[in-house]
């Protein structure tokens, strides 16, 4: 089936939808994106997303296309016209079209708004088959990550790194050896201390949706946690790594660098945050 596009108020077929190449998108990489999971019809942790959407557009100063309730219909409308209901909705928002310029256009170009959806096999019933593994890497992007930018070249190379370590992610650290999350992931760990940790947000890491959502997750299950970063080291030392993402749910890290993760099956907690995680899923 032909796979349709919305671009700036058309949908249009894959092959046809194109950007303009002034676009400040693809000169500067000059707007921002969010991802979406629908599953059966629905958007997961939407209010999350759009919040953030909303967040990323207001920090670097780019005018709203449309309303939320707008955009909704949008995504509803072409995911209906992909027969998409379980899947990955992903949208793009630039600064729009100008002569190219670092600095803001003035006036403003309208901002260029593109969505694509693909359909996503449904999560695992649970998580027993389903570790991955993953490497280390220091964290070379920029200080704002807390900005979903489509700035995402150091991201690029570190996932290329992890796939030609036969890894799925690659998880970042900083110049003091502070994890600070994975490449497209946020990441937990469970110390041999028992307490479940993931780090503080701040602008060297993204807020993810899925992360805010699981810590009410973790209140209920009333888990030993705590918001704090932590090192490389006790990263190498935990008993469970799992990462959380739209894309990749709950996902247990069972092999770091190469090197068992506990011992080296899915652990507990993160199993037990998986049930929760799907429960949210399924009730809607
Ligand atoms: C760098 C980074 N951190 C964390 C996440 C997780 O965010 P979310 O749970 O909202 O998908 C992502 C998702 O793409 C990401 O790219």
């Amino acid at each position: 089936m032909a796979r349709i596009a919305y671009v700036n108020g058309r949908y249009l077929n894959l092959a046809e939808a194109a950007v303009n190449i002034e676009d400040r998108g693809y000169q500067f990489g000059d707007g921002i994106y969010e991802v979406f999971f629908a599953y059966r019809g629905r958007l997961i942790d939407e209010a999350l997303h759009f919040a953030r959407l909303e967040r990323s557009r207001q920090k670097i100063g780019l005018e709203a296309p449309m309303g939320e309730a707008a955009l909704r219909v949008v995504m509803h409308e072409l995911m209906r016209r992909n027969r998409v209901e379980t899947g990955l909705v992903y949208l793009q928002l630039t600064r729009g079209v100008a002569r190219r310029d670092h600095a803001f256009p003035s006036p403003p170009p309208r901002p260029a708004l593109t969505l694509t959806v693909r359909p996503k096999p449904e999560p695992p019933e649970e998580l027993s088959s389903w570790g991955a593994a993953a490497i280390t890497l220091p964290d070379q992007r920029w200080g704002r990550c807390d900005i979903k930018s489509v700035n995402l070249l150091p991201n690029v190379l570190a996932r290329e790194a992890a796939k030609q370590a036969g890894a799925l992610e690659a998880i970042l650290f900083d110049e003091a050896g502070v994890v600070t999350e994975g490449a497209s992931s946020s990441v937990w760990i469970v110390g041999a201390d028992n307490i479940l940790r993931t780090r503080a947000l701040d602008q060297h890491v993204l807020p993810g949706c899925t992360r805010a959502a699981l810590l009410g997750d973790v209140a209920a299950e009333g888990m030993d946690f705590r918001e704090e970063g932590f090192s490389l080291e006790a990263l190498r030392g935990a008993r469970e790594v799992f990462i959380t993402s739209a894309t990749s749910f709950v996902k247990p890290i069972t092999r770091l660098d190469g090197l068992p993760v506990g011992n080296g099956a899915p652990g507990l907690l993160a199993s037990r945050l998986y049930a929760r995680y799907l429960a949210r899923l399924k009730e809607g």
